[in-house]
């Protein structure tokens, strides 16, 4: 027997991830976890920021941002991002967060951050209080101690340790084990299935 709990918006995990929008001085970090990819050819990440942000105002202004994905470290750094406004606060110098010039837009990276990608604003679509923008992804990183040439990926996420957030409920949580490989794992029913 299901219990229904109500159009909820609560999917889980998520990334709490760290978007850096504006330049030089006024670049300002905002806490997001409405992010995800939206397509891979062109590679495209979704993130979805309520209209009243600051961090809206300057995603607009210069139509680029990073998208950093912390490590379960520095989860309080995270939160403190996610409850204070960059209109009256600089959130680079009271979390002591570094900005690291990026390749190919003027918003910077953060250092403390194992990973991080550019992006430059490809669409916005207003969905009620939210405004879902689209941004194009230039160029990743990842912290060379953690990069692996024998992963796929090109590094190992367990040296990454990132900080996931399971947001219905408020918490922070790190990743559990590996369980096996995608488009592989279920190789052994799709054999199975063809005898039925
Ligand atoms: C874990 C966490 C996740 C959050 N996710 C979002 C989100 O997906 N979209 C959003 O608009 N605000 C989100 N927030 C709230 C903003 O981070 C918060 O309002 C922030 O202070 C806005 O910063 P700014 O005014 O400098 O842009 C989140 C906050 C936390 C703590």
């Amino acid at each position: 027997m299901k219990k229904q709990l109500g159009p909820s918006d609560a999917i889980f995990p998520v990334p709490a991830a760290l978007i850096v929008s504006g330049t030089d001085e006024d670049a300002n970090i905002i806490t997001l976890a409405w992010v995800g990819i939206a397509s891979s050819t062109p590679p495209t990440i979704g993130i979805s920021i309520r209209q009243s942000r600051y961090s809206l105002e300057l995603i607009r202004n210069t139509g680029e941002f990073s998208v950093n994905f912390p490590d379960a470290s520095i989860f309080k750094e995270v939160d403190y991002c996610g409850i204070t406004t960059g209109r009256r606060r600089n959130k680079f110098k009271d979390t002591g967060f570094t900005p690291l010039a990026s390749k190919k837009i003027k918003s910077p990276i953060i250092k403390e951050c194992p990973y991080n990608i550019e992006c430059r604003v490809s669409q916005e679509i207003i969905i009620g209080d939210y405004v879902h923008i689209l941004g194009e992804i230039l160029e990743s990183h990842v912290d060379g101690d953690k990069a692996d040439k024998s992963k796929r990926a090109g590094f190992d996420l367990l040296k990454i340790n990132p900080l996931v957030y399971f947001a219905e409920a408020r918490e922070y949580w790190t990743v559990g084990e590996k369980l096996g490989y995608g488009f592989s794992a279920g190789k052994a029913i799709k054999e199975k299935s063809k005898n039925r």
